[in-house]
């Protein structure tokens, strides 16, 4: 078997649609037929590993049959957290070798702030997708520029680690392994059009300065978070599985979901089926 793809969900601020990214991902490609292997790093949070449980628990309570990801075990997550890092990456190690003799893929998601297991994921991957709000207050997380002429004055601490896993992945694979980074504007509001232009064309030249490119992005939705405590998302949705009534915000998110996994070169799977709403 080829290799696995590893796809690491991060960015060093809680709260800026990490989880919520990664298990839409994840969905998306099981339902594209692919088997894909989730490492949730959050260890106190547990916010993807805490998704599939959920969807465990919901398709047995309704005789439903929906594709799961392989989940390698690390144990206990809040004793894992407060263990020390040689134990933490041993266990890490242990779940990423699991991975990558089972899957397709492999989807890691992390915690906001920098540790060692953060950093090690981000070194391991084909492509880093990170989420960024819709916001001017959210813009130098990735980089510090200058207000008048937007040269980049500092690179953030998380651009600088990015780096760092690229240059990791250079030394450790040749140059041909480069990272494909994509940002992901979330929670897009409805109203502040012209200010969006503003933080798009800013975001283009950062994008250029500090290395990624940018993705297209979801919109603020309830939908994004109403079907969590259902292990479901969007992309599981068809005229059986509809646990809420499917509206026309279901059938726009569908679509921003499968630009989103085209951007990352990805098939959009069952986001492609057509589904009616109001049925
Ligand atoms: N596009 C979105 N629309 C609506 N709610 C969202 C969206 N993205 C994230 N959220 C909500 O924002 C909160 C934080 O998202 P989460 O994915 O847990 O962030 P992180 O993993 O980066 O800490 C959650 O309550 C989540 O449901
Ligand atoms: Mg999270």
């Amino acid at each position: 078997m080829a290799d696995p793809t590893v796809i690491v969900v991060g960015n060093e601020k809680g709260g800026a649609g990490k989880s919520t990214l990664a298990i839409h991902i994840v969905c998306g490609l099981l339902h594209a037929g692919k088997s894909v292997a989730i490492i949730d790093l959050d260890l106190r949070q547990r916010s993807m590993a805490k998704f599939f449980a959920n969807r465990a628990a919901w398709t047995a309570g309704n005789g439903q049959v929906l594709p799961m990801p392989v989940e390698p075990d690390m144990g206990d997550g809040k004793a894992l957290a407060k263990a020390d890092e040689t134990e933490q990456m041993a266990r890490f190690d242990a779940a990423f070798a699991e991975a990558r003799a089972s899957a397709d893929f492999i989807l890691i998601d992390t915690p906001g702030g920098d540790t060692l297991l953060s950093r090690t994921a981000h070194g391991l991957a084909d492509q880093i997708v990170t989420p960024m709000n819709d916001s001017f207050v959210d813009f130098d997380l990735l980089g510090q520029v200058d207000p008048v002429t937007l040269e980049l004055l500092k690179p953030s601490i998380y651009s600088e680690s990015v780096w760092e896993a690229r240059k990791h992945r250079a030394i450790t694979e040749g140059r041909s392994a480069a990272i494909d980074w994509i940002v992901v504007t979330n929670r897009l509001a409805v109203a502040a059009a012209r200010n969006r232009q503003r933080l798009e064309e800013r975001m283009e030249k950062l994008a250029r300065r500090v290395g990624f490119r940018m993705g297209p992005g979801l919109r603020d939705r309830v939908i994004y978070r109403e079907l969590f405590p259902f292990g479901l998302t969007v992309a599981d949705l068809s005229n059986d599985v509809r646990p809420v009534a499917v509206s026309l915000a279901h059938v726009a998110a569908r679509q921003e979901l499968r630009n989103l996994m085209q951007a990352l070169g990805l098939d959009g799977g069952s986001l492609n089926a057509p589904l009616d709403a109001a049925a």
